[in-house]
């Protein structure tokens, strides 16, 4: 994909509108230096979070699943000073990565970290009945998409803005009889979201330096 016209195309929007800084180049490198997976969000991505961000005035933001925190950057850069980012990581060795790239940034203090299950960690923040978050970013493991959202609603409020990633999977969602449970996962997530009353959403498709996939893009009602 990398020399097709959608790659080119995605980097003359990058270069354009969405130029990374000395901070998102330095996370991207770490990122590739320590071999974890190299899933982050592209920069058009990151500029479309923060646009996302911009217009729903966004100041308490949560996101699940970290990776080495290049998307977490993005959204932090978006931040009022009194802004703050919640993000979710199981993996403590992709924790780590992200933490050093947060320590680094400059931004720190205006992210917390949580390393756990988003499954387990979910449930504790709605117990303990936190102001809304007005933007909320779900991009951790595809199969449980449909609890997260429904976690994520019970932590949202009229105006909040959700963006799950990958939920297109190259077309493979167009397989009914597919048995990748990934895939298994976004459907049955897509379908649960043109259902739900309390939102207004569509999916945007994206091509580029990532693989074939989709943004889904939600507002709580
Ligand atoms: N948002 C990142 C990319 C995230 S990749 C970016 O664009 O920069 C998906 C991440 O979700 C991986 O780091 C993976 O370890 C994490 N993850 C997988 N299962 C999880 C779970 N159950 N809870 C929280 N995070 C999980
Ligand atoms: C996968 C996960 C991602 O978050 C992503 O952006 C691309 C691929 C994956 O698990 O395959
Ligand atoms: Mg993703």
């Amino acid at each position: 994909m990398n020399n097709s016209v959608f790659a080119l195309t995605d980097h003359y929007i990058g270069n354009l509108l969405a130029t990374e800084d000395n901070v998102l180049q330095h996370a991207l490198d770490s990122i590739i230096q320590s071999g974890i997976p190299q899933e982050s969000i592209s920069p058009a991505q990151g500029k479309l979070l923060q646009v996302l961000m911009s217009a729903c005035q966004a100041k308490r933001v949560l996101e699940l699943g970290t990776l080495g925190g290049y998307s977490t950057l993005w959204m932090a850069k978006s931040l009022p000073a009194d802004g703050k980012i919640v993000t979710i990581e199981a993996d403590e060795r992709h924790a780590a990565v992200a933490k050093s790239n947060f320590d680094f940034s400059g931004m720190s203090a205006k992210i917390e970290l949580i390393t756990g299950m988003a499954i387990d960690v979910l449930p504790e923040l709605i117990r303990n009945k936190p102001e809304p978050f007005d933007f909320i970013f779900i991009d951790a493991d595809k199969p449980p998409y449909t609890e997260y959202f429904e976690m994520a609603l019970k932590l949202s409020r009229k105006g909040t803005i959700i963006v799950c990633d990958n939920v297109i999977r190259g077309g493979k969602v167009l397989d009914p009889k597919s048995t990748d449970e990934k895939v298994r996962g976004v459907q049955r997530f897509n379908e649960m979201l043109a259902k739900n009353a309390n939102v207004t959403a569509t999916i945007l498709q994206t091509v580029g330096v990532k693989e074939h996939d989709g943004m889904a893009v939600a507002v709580v009602i």
